[in-house]
């Protein structure tokens, strides 16, 4: 099960983010793995190799966050770090079911290979005005 669905609307640092917009995205991207969880907690009891994969991000991390300090994207991070948690929090609650999060950008080098140089560095330049 790969709980994939997210959102990411809102570029809003801590000082500026409402309270609508956090609520949003932990509700989409916090929430929503847990309840998939639990909607398929059956279906993983009787699988053979169960695995729960939560597509997560490098801005939800707690201990990447003194490398890449992103001071925007409050909600999406918080959300995310969130969880990141609940993935975790299976791993160890549940010993035979595989759970662990997945960032699909920051490590993957079929997100740079698929984009050209001049795309890259557009994308570089985004993602930078947002932190
Ligand atoms: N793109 C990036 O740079 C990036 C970086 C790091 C992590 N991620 C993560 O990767 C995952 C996929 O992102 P993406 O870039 O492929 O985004 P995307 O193209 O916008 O796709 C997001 C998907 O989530 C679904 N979704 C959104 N809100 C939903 C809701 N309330 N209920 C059910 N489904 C909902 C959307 O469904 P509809 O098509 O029906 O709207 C869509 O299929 C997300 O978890 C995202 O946070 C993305």
């Amino acid at each position: 099960m790969i709980a994939n669905a997210g959102i990411s609307n809102d570029a809003s640092p801590i000082e500026t983010a409402t309270v609508d917009s956090v609520q949003e995205h932990i509700n989409v991207n916090a929430i929503g793995p847990y309840l998939l969880f639990q909607a398929t907690f059956g279906l993983l009891k009787k699988a053979k190799q169960p695995k729960f994969v939560v597509i997560g991000s490098a801005l939800g991390s707690i201990g990447y966050m003194e490398q890449r300090a992103a001071h925007g994207l409050f909600a999406y991070g918080a959300s995310k770090a969130m969880a990141h948690w609940t993935s975790r929090r299976i791993h160890f609650s549940h010993e035979n079911i595989i759970s662990f999060v997945v960032d699909p950008v920051s490590y993957s080098p079929y997100f740079y290979l698929a984009i050209s140089i001049k795309e890259q560095g557009e994308w570089f330049a985004d993602y930078r005005s947002l932190c």
